[in-house]
């Protein structure tokens, strides 16, 4: 059997489950993805302009948008189904827009005072993802990572593998879901991420900053474009 590369999976996960998405990242991080969302937002402050990396339905987007009502916000996602249902949700939203681009290829002709990502950086290899925000990135501005971590305690280790398998079991009944659940955790289990990221940033001079949340069940590193 083939090995499926983190980048492999992202047309499998994401080409049919754009419409029940928001409800299925709520229900199964038990409401903690607004919990960490809220977290993302509390690095923006008076930021003019917002990059939103991987929107997906823009859920985050939307957040962004009505904390800083006077922002120029645009959404990027590389799934058209998605970035679709971002469209959608913030129709009324004039300030905001959205590309259809692989955050890999970034190349969207300006620079932003802040880009976010929520659960983009696994998908993505650090150097090439790091180095085109920080082209797109205001001196002094901060990209903010948000993603999925394994815990390390041992104790929440096996609550958090039961839990996927039950999720997998789940997936039985939500059929667009059942790869997703599947192939999820080992992803989470496998990746590097965070120390990636750290690394790659650091080389590169961001001034960074980590934030554990939840268990260690996902983590935040925000890294700021020294002027
Ligand atoms: C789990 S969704 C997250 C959406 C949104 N950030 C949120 O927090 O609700 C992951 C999104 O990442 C997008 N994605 C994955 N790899 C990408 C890449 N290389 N460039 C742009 N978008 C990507 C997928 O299309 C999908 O919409």
């Amino acid at each position: 059997m083939i090995k499926k590369s983190p980048k492999d999976l992202v047309p499998m996960f994401f080409n049919d489950t754009s419409n029940s998405y928001d409800k299925i990242v709520n229900y199964t991080t038990f409401g903690k993805d607004s919990f960490w969302k809220h977290k993302i937002l509390e690095q923006l402050s008076a930021e003019k302009t917002v990059l939103d990396l991987a929107c997906g339905t823009g859920i985050l987007t939307k957040q962004i948008a009505e904390k800083l009502p006077h922002a120029e916000i645009m959404g990027v996602d590389v799934t058209k189904n998605y970035l679709e249902k971002a469209k959608e949700k913030l129709i009324s939203f004039q300030k905001v827009s959205f590309v259809n681009q692989d955050a890999e290829k970034l190349d969207l002709g300006k620079k932003f005072d802040c880009i976010t990502a929520s659960y983009l950086p696994k998908y993505c290899i650090s150097d090439v993802l790091v180095k085109n925000c920080i082209n797109h990135l205001n001196d002094g501005g901060k990209m903010v990572l948000h993603d999925f971590t394994y815990p390390k305690n041992k104790l929440v280790q096996k609550l958090w593998d039961f839990y996927f398998k039950v999720l997998y079991l789940i997936g039985f009944f939500i059929p667009n879901w059942k790869q997703v659940f599947l192939d999820l955790p080992n992803l989470i289990k496998t990746t590097n991420w965070v120390e990636d990221y750290k690394e790659t940033m650091k080389n590169y001079g961001l001034k960074i900053h980590t934030q554990d949340l939840t268990w260690g069940s996902s983590t935040i590193i925000v890294g700021t474009k020294i002027v």
